[in-house]
């Protein structure tokens, strides 16, 4: 079985564990505060705030950001769940733009569509690991005067004009769960370069207390352990070698695959580094792909086979009339093939194979 996805954790992530392990000393510490400063210093902000999950650093930033009750936040629909709830966790209304057919990511005039006078922030995210148009995100931002807060949890070490995703927001999160580019078993981060939005995500984090037993606002235990935080060390210095290993296997899936009746090739805006967290294509004929891929073995996903306000929650939550065409029509389309970067060449070969020729034969049988 070739799998969709699969941490790769080596020698060096073992002994850093047993390190922890053996120094007794095993909830946030000294490792979580190196990896927040070497995690700061690769995405290029001031500070980074480690936290339990992606879904916590969310959480954290939107508050830290000054999200309140009844505030609108812009986002995606075409995302994991988290990025919509984060925004509900502060009682606040996501509102949903479309997104852009060809990258997935949100559609920038479609959010200017979206603003109204209770619109306080845009939570962007940079799926599959490409960054959004953020020239023009940062400009709607700038016009009406809009927190923008990144959701990079498929996307560390992407990059946008040479600068990496998670420094253009007032915060940004990532993720850590062992399907994402770098792992730390569960775990995430806040990235922020002002001061005041950091001293505000680390007191959230931690019940609200910089001095113990003294709280002195509604925090959460939002912390890493220092277990995590050493896994997180080892993978962020091999980070930039996986994302290399998962650019090589994207390319060598898009030249075998171009061209294919009924596949559409993931689509590179120019001025990005794409980090491929998931290899996705268009499948015309979506089911009888899956069936050839379960007879050859070969693992793969649907992200997402339902956008956020067709689930029951927000169906019950009032978003039953809000149509987004573009975002309803790529989860009828979308098929994510293993990219990661432990598959052997010949595995990447493979998959192509049996993608190009069900999609031909297809063809030929109609
Ligand atoms: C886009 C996006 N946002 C948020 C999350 C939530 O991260 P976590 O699973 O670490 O809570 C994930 C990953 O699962 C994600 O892919």
């Amino acid at each position: 079985m070739i799998p969709v996805a699969k941490p790769l954790i080596g020698e060096e992530e073992k002994r850093a564990v047993l390190e922890v392990l053996g120094s007794g000393m095993l909830a946030q510490g000294a490792r979580v505060k190196a990896f927040e400063e070497a995690f700061a210093s690769y995405v290029g902000t001031r500070h980074a705030v480690a936290t339990s999950s992606g879904t916590a650093a969310l959480h954290v930033a939107l508050l830290a950001c000054g999200i309140r009750p009844g505030d609108e936040v812009i986002t995606t629909p075409f995302t994991f769940i988290a990025s919509a709830n984060a925004i509900l966790y502060c009682n606040a209304r996501p509102v949903f733009a479309d997104i852009d057919e060809r990258t997935f990511n949100i559609d920038p005039e479609d959010i200017n569509e979206k603003v109204t006078r209770k619109t306080r922030a845009l939570l962007i995210v940079h799926l599959y690991g490409q960054a959004c148009d953020m020239r023009a995100i940062t400009e709607i931002c700038e016009d009406y005067n809009l927190k923008l807060i990144e959701d990079a949890c498929q996307a560390h070490g992407a990059e946008y004009r040479g600068r990496r995703v998670g420094s253009f927001g007032d915060a940004a999160c990532f993720s850590f769960y062992p399907t994402k580019n770098m792992t730390t078993g569960e775990g995430g981060m806040v990235t922020t370069s002002s001061d005041e939005v950091a001293e505000r995500a680390r007191l959230i984090r931690e019940h609200g207390s910089r001095v113990r037993y003294e709280h002195i606002a509604l925090g959460y235990n939002y912390r890493m352990t220092d277990i995590a935080a050493a896994i997180g060390l080892v993978q962020l210095a091999k980070l930039e070698q996986m994302n290399a290993r998962r650019i090589e296997n994207a390319a060598m899936l898009s030249r075998e695959l171009k061209g294919v009746e009924g596949i559409e090739i993931p689509y590179v805006m120019p001025e990005v580094k794409h980090v491929f967290h998931q290899y996705t294509v268009r499948a015309e004929r979506r089911e009888e792909l899956i069936k050839k891929l379960e007879k050859a073995k070969i693992g793969y996903g649907i992200h997402y086979p339902k956008p956020v306000h067709r689930q029951r929650l927000y169906l019950e939550l009032g978003y039953g009339d809000v149509s987004l065409p573009r975002a309803e029509k790529a989860s009828r389309e979308v098929l994510s093939l293993p990219v990661h970067p432990a598959l052997k060449e010949e595995e990447v070969k493979l998959i192509a194979e049996v993608v190009g020729d069900v999609q031909r034969r297809v063809d030929r049988e109609d």
